[in-house]
């Protein structure tokens, strides 16, 4: 069967969620001489090419930083880009996971978008609830340590008694009831993190990766799956 998951992934050794660094929108444009517009669109192909390709390979969360709160500080022109294709997926492309029984989800700062990108993330979000086979959450404006000051100002407003422990902040975090990332992927070939699931992913797994995000592709995914089963992770403990 040509989507089955690689023979040496066995169940037991599939990461349950998988977090996604797309980087090299940018760089794989430059070097086709395109504008970085042309790069992000390439890079929203690779997204919906990654999401078939998590569904079929029996991930259960994917995760994926699509806008961070650096971002708003590129051009313009860069910046309205990003939010056309934003504004593309959420009016062309929410049936359509709907049909493949994804739940998505958007995290961040959501207040900051305009009015009728949030009716729509409302409506996509709304419409996919139920929906049990994946469940793929979109970082927007999203910053990891934003995200814990965000905790923190929740967890103070809740009227907190007692001591502040992980399990307590945990409760306000933007998506409490997913799973911590078990393997985070950045592409692009750069080494950091770039606040990306600061609190979350405490104890992933990584991988990096020289392709630039356009170019992922099944391989690529497989390589990274391959990688992380033959981890060993030890959460700390000898
Ligand atoms: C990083 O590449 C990528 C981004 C800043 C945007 C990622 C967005 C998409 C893949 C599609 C858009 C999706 C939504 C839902 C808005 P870069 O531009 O930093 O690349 P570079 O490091 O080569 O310059």
């Amino acid at each position: 069967m040509a989507d089955s998951k690689p023979d040496i992934i066995d169940e037991g050794s599939l990461p349950a969620h998988v977090a996604i660094v797309m980087d090299g929108n940018g760089r794989w444009a430059k070097l086709k001489g395109l504008p970085r517009v042309i790069g992000h669109q390439a890079g929203m192909k690779a997204l919906e090419r990654t999401i078939d390709n998590a569904k079929d390979l029996g991930i259960r969360y994917l995760s994926v930083y699509a806008f961070s709160t650096e971002n708003w500080k590129r051009a313009r022109s860069e910046v309205q880009g990003l939010m056309g294709l934003f504004r593309y997926y959420l009016k062309g492309k929410i049936q359509r996971m709907h049909q493949k029984g994804a739940r998505v989800r958007f995290v961040g700062q959501m207040d900051v978008f305009q009015d009728d990108i949030l009716n729509m993330v409302r409506f996509a979000e709304d419409l996919t609830r139920s929906n049990s086979v994946i469940d793929v959450v979109f970082c927007v404006n999203y910053g990891g340590r934003q995200e814990i000051l965000d905790a923190v100002s929740s967890l103070i407003r809740s009227n907190h008694d007692g001591p502040v422990t992980e399990e307590a902040l945990r409760k306000h975090i933007y998506a409490p009831d997913i799973p911590d990332p078990d393997l985070l992927i950045r592409t692009g070939g750069e080494l950091r993190i770039s606040n990306f699931w600061l609190w979350e992913g405490a104890y992933s797994e990584y991988y990096f990766s020289d392709v630039f995000w356009p170019d992922f592709d099944r391989a690529e995914l497989e390589r990274a799956l391959l990688s992380y089963a033959g981890r060993n992770r030890r959460y700390g403990f000898a």
